[in-house]
């Protein structure tokens, strides 16, 4: 597996170039398994990108980015903290769904975090995006999309709600401002679902600050 650089064309300008190209990409085995490529969606240029994990089973199949439950919430929280869910351009670290069958015999698909290797292998999408995008702030949700963009020393708990500079290295002269936080499906998962929903959207409210 080449990874995806093999695939980005270099001379793509527009999010529909990228989108087309990653349809055929192979860069690592996660394309075998899933029903297709999810790329990233959204207003070109945004001032606001948002940066998932990888998609989940309802956007395998309809291959759009976060319109299933986790979705919902995100699309909730982002306007609840004063943001246009509309406004803002939204894509996941790694583009094929990764899953495993439901124990005992289950139909339902369980998603399975993607290793090291896919997130490397898929970051030139991503990089890709950054430059058509052209994002004032970036909004990571959960520890797998700061690790694409931050490297692998990125702790999400600690950095959560924080600003930081970033200066992709492979984007000469580009510089945003990131903000971490975590990922919606957390939220859905949390024993204490309503704190962690106002966590949430705090930490969305310090990328809607710089909005505004
Ligand atoms: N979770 C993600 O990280 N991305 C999606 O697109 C859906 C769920
Ligand atoms: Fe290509 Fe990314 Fe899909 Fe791997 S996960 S095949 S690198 S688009």
């Amino acid at each position: 597996y080449p990874g995806a650089e093999a695939f980005v064309p270099p001379d793509a300008t527009s999010r529909e170039d990228l989108a087309e190209a990653a349809r055929g990409c192979h860069g690592c085995d996660l394309y075998e398994q899933a029903t297709q490529t999810v790329f990233g969606r959204g207003p070109t240029p945004a001032r606001i990108m948002l940066v998932g994990e990888q998609p989940g089973d309802v956007e395998d199949k309809r291959g759009e980015p976060f319109v299933g439950p986790a979705g919902r919430l995100l699309d909730r929280a982002l306007a609840e903290a004063g943001i246009d869910p509309a406004s803002a351009y939204r894509t996941n670290a790694v583009k094929h769904f990764r899953w495993k069958p439901a124990p005992r015999g289950g139909t339902r698909r369980i998603g399975v975090t993607p290793d090291v290797r896919h997130i490397n292998a898929c970051r030139p999408w991503l990089i890709a995006e950054l430059k058509v995008v052209k994002p004032d702030v970036i909004v990571t949700l959960g520890a797998i999309a700061g690790r694409s963009l931050l490297g692998p020393s990125f702790r999400a708990t600690k950095a959560r709600g924080t600003l930081i500079e970033y200066r992709p290295p492979d984007i000469p002269g580009m510089t945003a401002l990131l903000v971490p936080t975590i990922h919606p499906s957390a939220v859905l998962r949390s024993p204490d679902r309503d704190a962690a929903y106002a966590g949430f959207v705090d930490d969305l409210r310090v990328a809607a600050r710089v909005l505004a």
